[in-house]
């Protein structure tokens, strides 16, 4: 049995314990990045693609202004007026609080419902888990109660806000538009400023995408994601440009006496991986994979040194992938935690994997976990 059927059968089998039989059932997907991490705020390019691992939520009206969650993970409920101004204490629950508060600010309708819901994407493994929760919930409102007229980019905005308005992180669109967005089998490189986005097959003959999580966990809300943004915005003011997508490393240059270092050094990592994935597309084009992987051993630089959103685990995953001839790899998602991600060659995928797991366990005294993941699609009702 498939991940998501299990999920499936669990959910609605609760579902039908819990308020009785009769709930619509929706699916949405955690996602990966090859490249192109932290540009997405800084209006740049990325290259994502949702994943077969996901959330499954059950879903029906209850005519009332109420709504009551179960979720499978927590083992327990929580309840919210539709009207309360502050929302459930839960933190799971306020990713749906603000999703429903999120739609009706833009004009659309959410009546009370019933749900229960359940997710196979590791939390705080970089892989956004919460944007598939959002992505899942946006997708099923707009369904039950809007007739599905909410376009999708709003769908993904809508995920985005409710981490801007009720989370605290101050995140781009990469995550929620993956997740509403995905196509199986295909990578999207997302103009994260027009929301222009190209699908590109991702089918690397004799390499395996492969996930190696450190378990040690991020947690993004309060912590300097929101600071990495802001010195991002600081340098771009200081070009006199809205974002630093168009910036030059010249201009940089020309600036740097006017900036801390700190600053400095985020935004050479940010206009540098804006490069970078311009070089990953073409190399998609050509089938480059060893050039692929190069750019990501690049970005994990980047992000470590100049960025600073990598820890001492993920600089020693890199590493350990580096000595095993890995292809690329290089930290993903936000970063402070998570797990990397790697492109290996079919060959050295085996022996890739038993050093990591031997060298991590001996040098922090547990096993990293290990997700092979494919790409697969976004949100969708099932
Ligand atoms: C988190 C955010 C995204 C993006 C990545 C880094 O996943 O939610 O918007 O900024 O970090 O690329």
């Amino acid at each position: 049995m498939t991940s998501e059927m299990d999920l499936k059968s669990k959910t609605q089998e609760k579902f039908n314990e819990l308020y009785g039989p009769g709930a619509s059932l929706y699916a949405s997907a955690g996602r990966i990045n090859l490249i192109g991490e932290h540009t997405d705020y800084n209006e740049g390019f990325v290259l994502p693609g949702a994943i077969d691992r996901g959330i499954v939520a059950a879903v029906r009206p209850n005519g009332t202004d109420t709504v009551r969650l179960y979720s499978l993970d927590f083992g327990s409920t929580a309840e919210f007026g539709l009207e309360e101004k502050d929302g459930p204490r839960e933190q799971w629950a306020r990713y749906v609080f603000g999703v429903c508060r999120e739609i009706v600010k833009r004009g659309g309708r959410v009546g009370g419902f019933d749900a229960v819901f359940a997710g196979d994407v590791p939390a705080g493994a970089g892989l956004s888990s919460s944007a598939a929760l959002e992505s899942c919930f946006a997708f099923a409102l707009d369904d039950l109660f809007n007739d599905g007229r909410i376009d999708r980019f709003e769908l993904a905005r809508i995920g985005q806000s409710t981490e801007h308005n009720y989370i605290g992180v101050n995140c781009g669109i990469m995550d929620q538009f993956a997740s509403v967005f995905g196509r199986r089998g295909c990578l999207m490189r997302l103009d994260c400023r027009s929301l222009e986005h190209e699908y590109f097959p991702f089918d690397p003959q004799g390499y395996t995408l492969v996930l190696v999580d450190s378990v040690v966990k991020h947690e993004l809300s309060g912590s300097p994601y929101n600071e990495r943004r802001a010195s991002c915005e600081r340098v771009a003011g200081r070009l006199g440009l809205p974002s630093l997508r168009e910036a030059t490393m010249e201009q940089l240059e020309a600036v740097r006496p006017d900036l801390s270092d700190e600053d400095y050094r985020r935004a050479r990592y940010v206009i540098g991986e804006r490069d970078r994935v311009i070089g990953v597309c073409d190399a998609l084009r050509r089938g480059d994979y060893e050039s692929v992987g190069r750019l990501m051993y690049e970005t994990h630089e980047g992000l470590s040194h100049d960025y600073e959103v990598s820890c001492p685990e993920l600089d020693f995953l890199v590493d350990v992938a580096r000595d095993c001839g890995v292809t690329g790899s290089r930290i993903m998602g936000g970063g402070f935690g998570g797990c990397t991600v790697n492109l290996v060659r079919d060959s050295l995928l085996h022996p890739f994997l038993d050093t990591a797991r031997a060298r991590f366990a001996d040098r922090y005294g547990h096993e990293p976990r290990i997700y092979e993941v494919n790409i697969s699609d976004g949100a969708r009702k099932l």
